[in-house]
């Protein structure tokens, strides 16, 4: 019988095979009416073929209504070339990262990055943290307009346009590089509503908007001008502005005077790793890359090679994911059992993986959540 839901299975390499098969685990324990289809994508992908997300991946993506993904190794440009298979080599090839990728390709504009403090967790940095971030995915500063050498004819312009500052005549093409900050306002108005709209819909008081204004007055200046004038059709929420620098300190001081919080690519992808902190760290930190067609959900760490092998990482941040998924296909009361299961072993404290400090293994953390089902 055909299966109400085809979920893209992408685990990767590292610690993402480990975590992406403790999720499995509680998957499976619900009444999830999904069949997984396996993609490839990952580092090996790369050596061998020369891309780390291949065409054949792409188009499962195109047919899924959902994915999970686990990890992917990357490593620097010049490092990545070295390690292609010889007749791969000297071809130009440059190593881009899968899933920033995966997100432009399929315009995945929301990356949602829900961080709680989980009650008994012992490594929450308060109780009773529940702070959401949204980040713009696909543009700012991982728009990929980057140049080293910079060509002539940029070098040209560059001049030409910041004349008074004389700097760049003097310059070698080697000298410097460009990496372009480039906001859209459509970029921007999407994702400052999407976070505007979670608050409504789920009866948040206050959103954030999170910039550099003062120093990067066009691209943040745009961004900034655009939330406003979101925010402004949402009288009901609170409107709150920071600085990327200042909110990092106040985070600490007291997260309790935040709720949701928007931000461009670069700050957000910051932002969330410090809120994560906030709530136990790498082994809970859950994201959805999400569309219009397609939302791809991941845990926010890497693939931790050092780990890699071990069944030693903590798959709450994957399983929480795979949270994010059931309630983001409408399969809410799912979603609901995944987060409760969670909640209950976590509070009970007697399976534990080495971060929490015990030293229960990835696929035991995934059977005790599994078992609260
Ligand atoms: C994240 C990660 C990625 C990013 C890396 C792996 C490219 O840090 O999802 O937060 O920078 O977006
Ligand atoms: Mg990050």
């Amino acid at each position: 019988m055909k299966k109400k839901y085809r979920i893209g299975w992408l685990p990767g390499d590292g610690v993402g095979i480990e975590v992406l098969e403790a999720a499995k685990i509680v998957l499976e324990k619900l009444n999830f009416d999904a069949e997984y289809v396996n993609g490839d994508i990952g580092w090996e992908f790369w050596c061998n073929e020369g891309d780390a997300l291949p065409q054949r991946t792409l188009d499962l993506l195109s047919n899924v209504d959902a994915a999970m993904f686990g990890a992917i190794t990357s490593k620097p440009v010049k490092l990545a070339e070295k390690e292609l298979t010889p007749s791969l080599q000297g071809k130009g090839l440059i190593y881009r990262s899968p899933i920033v990728r995966m997100r432009q390709q399929f315009d995945l504009y929301i990356c949602h990055r829900p961080c709680k403090s989980y009650p008994g967790n012992s490594l929450n940095f308060k109780e009773n943290i529940d702070l959401v971030v949204f980040r713009e995915n696909t543009e700012d500063l991982y728009a990929g307009v980057e140049f080293s050498p910079v060509p002539d004819e940029l070098k040209a312009t560059l001049s030409r346009l910041s004349k008074p500052f004389k700097v760049f005549e003097t310059l070698g093409n080697n000298d410097f590089a460009v990496s372009c900050k480039v906001n859209t306002r459509k970029g921007s108005e999407r994702i400052v509503r999407a976070a505007f709209e979670f608050a409504r819909k789920h009866g948040r008081k206050k959103v954030t908007v999170v910039h550099k204004a003062n120093v990067v007055r066009a691209a943040d200046g745009l961004f900034l001008d655009v939330a406003r004038e979101v925010g402004a059709a949402y009288p009901d929420i609170q409107f709150d502005e920071a600085n990327v620098d200042a909110i990092m300190m106040w985070l600490l001081k007291n997260p309790f005077n935040y709720d949701v919080l928007v931000a461009p690519n670069l700050y957000g992808d910051i932002v969330s790793d410090l809120c994560a902190q906030l709530v136990g760290g790498l082994g809970f930190g859950c994201s959805g890359n999400i569309g219009d067609k397609l939302g791809v959900f991941e845990p926010t760490h890497g693939s931790a090679p050092k780990y890699a092998g071990q069944y030693k990482v903590n798959p709450i941040a994957t399983i929480l994911s795979a949270k994010q998924m059931l309630d983001w296909l409408g399969e809410t009361d799912l979603g609901r059992k995944v987060e409760g299961a969670t909640a209950a072993v976590i509070k009970e404290g007697k399976v534990k993986t080495y971060d929490m400090g015990g030293a229960n293994t990835t696929l035991e953390m995934g059977q005790a959540i599994a078992d609260k089902i």
